[in-house]
């Protein structure tokens, strides 16, 4: 069974996601750590009601990303962490937890990657006036929402979408494909062939 840790920013609904999918055994893992950025997330809260461990890291208490991350390394270990889950994380993990976790640091980002990295992307993809979106999973490398992907989900842009209804869509597309990344990552399906991340299978296609 891994051990998942979990960073997040805020609300926290792929955080509980992934906690409810170890809890009825669709992830063969157990949540053991929920940190993040910003110490009022409601996320932590949702985490903790569920028992899991929080811890409050605020990167502006520490004297540089280094230390900060310093801290969070110290953390994971304690937890004897062997899989980190980014679940609306808003920060870039740097070399320091890159290194220390390489090919174990998954990010959920809202839109199908390579399209529409960075901030906004459900904006981003209603300014570009595509038809579809979605979600995609993928392990995080030093860029931007560049790193391998491993599960994507489509979802249609409708005529009248807002940014709030294109994100709930994307959204409810979200959580199922976290927990199929995860639950794939979890049984050892993964499997890398020339940079590309295979065997987490398909939804909707
Ligand atoms: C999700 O839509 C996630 O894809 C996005 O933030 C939201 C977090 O919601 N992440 C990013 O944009 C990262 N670049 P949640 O806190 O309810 O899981």
């Amino acid at each position: 069974m891994k051990r998942i840790a979990i960073f997040l920013s805020g609300r926290g609904s792929n955080a509980e996601a992934l906690i409810a999918a170890c809890r009825t055994g669709e992830i063969d893992g157990e949540v053991v750590l929920v940190t993040g950025d910003n110490p009022t997330a409601p996320g932590l809260a949702k985490a903790r009601a569920y028992g899991i461990r929080t811890e409050e890291a605020d990167p502006r208490q520490f004297a540089s990303k280094v230390d900060y991350e310093s801290h969070l390394l110290r953390l994971l270990s304690e937890a004897g962490t062997d899989l980190i889950c980014l679940a609306g994380y808003m920060r870039l993990v740097g070399p320091l937890l890159l290194g220390a976790y390489r090919r174990r640091i998954l990010n959920i980002h809202p839109s199908l990657l390579p399209s529409f990295p960075g901030l906004h992307a459900q904006e981003q993809a209603l300014a570009a006036g595509v038809k579809v979106s979605g979600c995609t999973v993928h392990f995080i490398d030093s860029g931007m929402d560049t790193g391998p992907i491993v599960a994507q989900t489509a979802v249609p842009v409708a005529d009248d979408d807002t940014a709030d209804t294109l994100s709930a869509r994307i959204l409810q597309a979200e959580h199922p494909t976290y927990v199929r990344a995860v639950a794939a990552y979890c049984r050892g399906d993964l499997r890398w062939e020339d940079g590309r991340v295979l065997g987490a299978g398909q939804e909707g296609i």
